[in-house]
């Protein structure tokens, strides 16, 4: 293999038993692991490698639900130059093994799913896969809720599991409608989704009151960020809109806390606790990283939650934030990525 899995015991390690080719360039990889290992729909594991001096990570969410597959799986679509997913699509056999963190993301089903009585996915591109895992969990587990799935790619043979989509939709055909576009037809009206689009397929779809509509978006960051404008014009609710975002490579512009000054943090990770002094411009991640302390981490931009922890003590002011909500900010939900404790010392809970 071009990369070397990093074999630590603090990792997962799982054999590769089956690659499916999803599409051109598009791998789907079933994964057995060793130990035991469990996730929720719509949640990512983060592949790390060893590199020469230092240590690389890539997430990618399951394509599986573990409701309804027997085998773990995820799916990867090769960029072009990208460092680890063209020698994952393009070297990677069965039977070589992967070393990965456990399943984290906040890209899940509600806890009481029957708040919400339909569920709209909008997916572009290879942002299907979470919605999928999504999708068939729902589907399969909770008869009362309906689901309508938006699916936007170049042309149906780049549309990434698009016979298992439409056998669901013979199988739940009462509840669950899909809509493809594809940017390459001549029916320009139908091409690419757009705010002007979009209200017109809500108003073709939507059931109820706009309360019980819960929406999940992945793909590109601009057609995210679309979605979320239209959305918001039409009155839903910031917390009714629950984003995956994959491009972790957009830089961002990172402010600065008010309190640079030292201060202690205090670490229970439940079987281990930790004591260190963290000071701007380290991260509380960095710092921990610094002195081998083993935290969660993937993006190290503020954008896919695997960091985050609770902090019942202190304050940590965040320089960005991509994915908690105002409930999880309630909830002393922190990202150590992007974190800094600011006013005096911290705990932080695992
Ligand atoms: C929470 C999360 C879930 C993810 N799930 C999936 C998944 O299910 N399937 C999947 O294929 N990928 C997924 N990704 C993206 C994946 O982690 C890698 O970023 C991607 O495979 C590229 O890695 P690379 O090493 O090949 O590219 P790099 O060597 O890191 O980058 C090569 C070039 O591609 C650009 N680039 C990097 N990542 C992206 C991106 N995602 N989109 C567009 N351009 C990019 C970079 O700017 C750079 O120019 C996920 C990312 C996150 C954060
Ligand atoms: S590591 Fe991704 S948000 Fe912190």
């Amino acid at each position: 293999m071009f990369f070397k899995p990093n074999f630590q015991p603090a990792f997962h390690r799982a054999t590769v038993s089956a690659i499916m080719e999803e599409a051109p360039d598009v791998h789907t990889l079933q994964l057995l692991f060793e130990t035991p290992f469990e996730y929720r729909a719509g949640q990512f594991l983060t592949l790390v490698f060893e590199d020469l001096l230092k240590e690389d990570r890539r997430s990618y969410s399951f394509s599986s639900a573990p409701a309804v597959d027997l085998v773990v799986s995820i799916t990867i679509k090769r960029i072009s130059n990208g460092r680890y997913s063209r020698p994952l699509i393009e070297s990677l056999r069965v039977g070589d093994q992967l070393s990965t963190t456990s399943a984290t993301g906040l890209f899940i089903l509600p806890k009481r799913i029957e708040t919400f009585h339909q569920y709209f996915f909008f997916a572009a591109g290879i942002g299907i896969t979470p919605i999928f895992s999504l999708l068939k969990e729902l589907l399969f587990t909770h008869p009362d809720v309906s689901a309508v799935l938006i699916y936007s790619n170049s042309s149906p043979l780049q549309t990434v599991f698009e016979n298992e989509i439409n056998e669901l939709q013979k199988r739940f055909q009462k509840r669950f409608v899909v809509h493809y576009l594809f940017s390459n037809t001549t029916q320009l009206n139908n091409a690419r989704l757009s705010k002007w689009l979009l209200p017109q397929l809500l108003e073709r779809y939507a059931l109820g009151n706009k309360k019980e509509h819960l929406f999940y978006v992945c793909g590109p960051f601009a057609y995210m960020r679309m979605v979320r404008y239209a959305l918001q014009e039409l009155e839903y609710d910031d917390a009714q809109i629950r984003k995956e975002n994959f491009d972790t490579s957009r830089p961002i512009h990172l402010h600065k806390p008010s309190d640079q000054q030292p201060h202690q943090v205090t670490l229970n990770l439940g079987t281990e606790k930790h004591h260190f002094e963290s000071q701007y411009p380290l991260t509380i991640l960095q710092t921990a990283k610094q002195l081998g302390i083993p935290l969660p981490y993937s993006c190290e931009t503020g954008r896919c939650g695997s960091c985050m922890l609770r902090c019942t003590k202190g304050k940590v002011w965040m320089s960005y934030n991509e994915v908690l909500t105002e409930k999880d900010l309630s909830e002393g939900k922190v990202l150590t990525c992007v974190g800094y404790p600011i006013g005096g010392d911290i705990w932080l809970e695992g």
